[in-house]
């Protein structure tokens, strides 16, 4: 709470005004976010699910890499729809390893605990609720077994290309060199099919970004007029980043907590990046990390990537 308001009220004092995407994510946005998914023209999550779904044998074979055992670890698993085939996978093909799903829902981490084992018996999940680095740092101290780290998702996308660069660097110096990072990253393609995810006709993803300023009234006592705001997706194919903005419909005053907000008429407030890649540029961002790209995975339509790292 504390930090949330901390955030907003500097992001919102700072020119261009933005807000923080990871935000997006209370109870109401969880549920516009499965409908976004669920949306026709929201292509990433089928792109990799297929993946997951077809390439399974080949993405355990390439992720044991010869170990005779290791730790799955998911950084923000969910509900591990995706990652369930490869366990299953895993499982079959009889890898010794323990799944440790890391999640900031304690109720998702319990729910995976309670459930997997149940769908694929004799399955080792050991869960770790809390933040990514301090969750996969725990990881490391309570077994000394290779890791394999799994990213889906195409959640890296959310970072500016910068950030990405350094919470890429930032794993680098937790991994060992024998351990493997498995990175989702929504690729560049025509413009056309980015921009229409981004901009569904049924508005989930309006409502996805007008629902922060509700929280925001709701948790930090705000009073944003939401139909005073209109969300205005872009995609600019020369850098590959994909942008929501909400503009300010007019001359307005914001109030939140004890701060004062003057929105000009056509002020944007930058809300979220879902930064588009080639395969060079993650090949790239590999190599600038201290990692090395030994396979990639896509789907059929080439649209998606899970790409495959080492620490050596
Ligand atoms: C979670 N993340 C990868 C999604 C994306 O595609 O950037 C969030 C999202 N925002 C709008 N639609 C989906």
């Amino acid at each position: 709470m504390e930090q949330f308001l901390k955030e907003v009220l500097r992001d919102l004092n700072q020119s261009p005004k933005s807000l923080n995407s990871k935000y997006f994510y209370d109870e109401a946005g969880d549920k516009l976010f499965q409908q976004i998914m669920g949306s026709v023209e929201y292509y990433p999550t089928n792109c990799e699910m297929e993946i997951f779904k077809t390439r399974t044998k080949e993405l355990a074979l390439t992720l044991k890499n010869g170990f005779a055992e290791f730790d799955l670890v998911e950084l923000g698993a969910g509900d591990a729809t995706k990652s369930s085939y490869l366990l299953a996978e895993l499982h079959e093909q009889g890898a010794d390893f323990t799944y440790m799903p890391i999640d900031i829902s304690s109720s998702m981490v319990n729910y995976l605990e309670k459930n997997l084992p149940n769908a694929i018996p004799g399955l080792k999940v050991t869960g770790l609720n809390g933040e990514y680095f301090e969750m996969l740092q725990k990881a490391y101290a309570i077994s000394s077994r290779k890791k394999v780290v799994l990213f889906l998702g195409g959640n890296i996308g959310n970072f500016k290309p910068d950030e990405a660069l350094d919470f890429c660097k930032r794993l680098r110096t937790l991994l060992k060199p024998d351990d493997l990072l498995l990175i989702g990253f929504d690729l560049k393609k025509h413009p056309r099919v980015i921009r229409a995810a981004y901009n569904d006709a049924a508005g989930y993803t309006r409502d996805f970004n007008l629902n922060l300023l509700k929280r925001i009234n709701r948790e930090l006592k705000g009073n944003f007029i939401l139909s005073q705001f209109e969300h205005y997706p872009s995609y600019d194919p020369s850098t590959g980043a994909c942008r929501s903005y909400l503009i300010s419909l007019t001359d307005q005053v914001v109030n939140i907590s004890d701060h004062t907000f003057h929105f000009k008429e056509n002020e944007y407030i930058d809300m979220e990046i879902s930064q588009k890649y080639s395969v060079e540029e993650t090949d790239a961002i590999a190599r600038a990390a201290g990692f090395k790209p030994i396979a990639h995975f896509y789907d059929s339509k080439k649209w998606f990537l899970d790409t495959v790292w080492s620490g050596v």
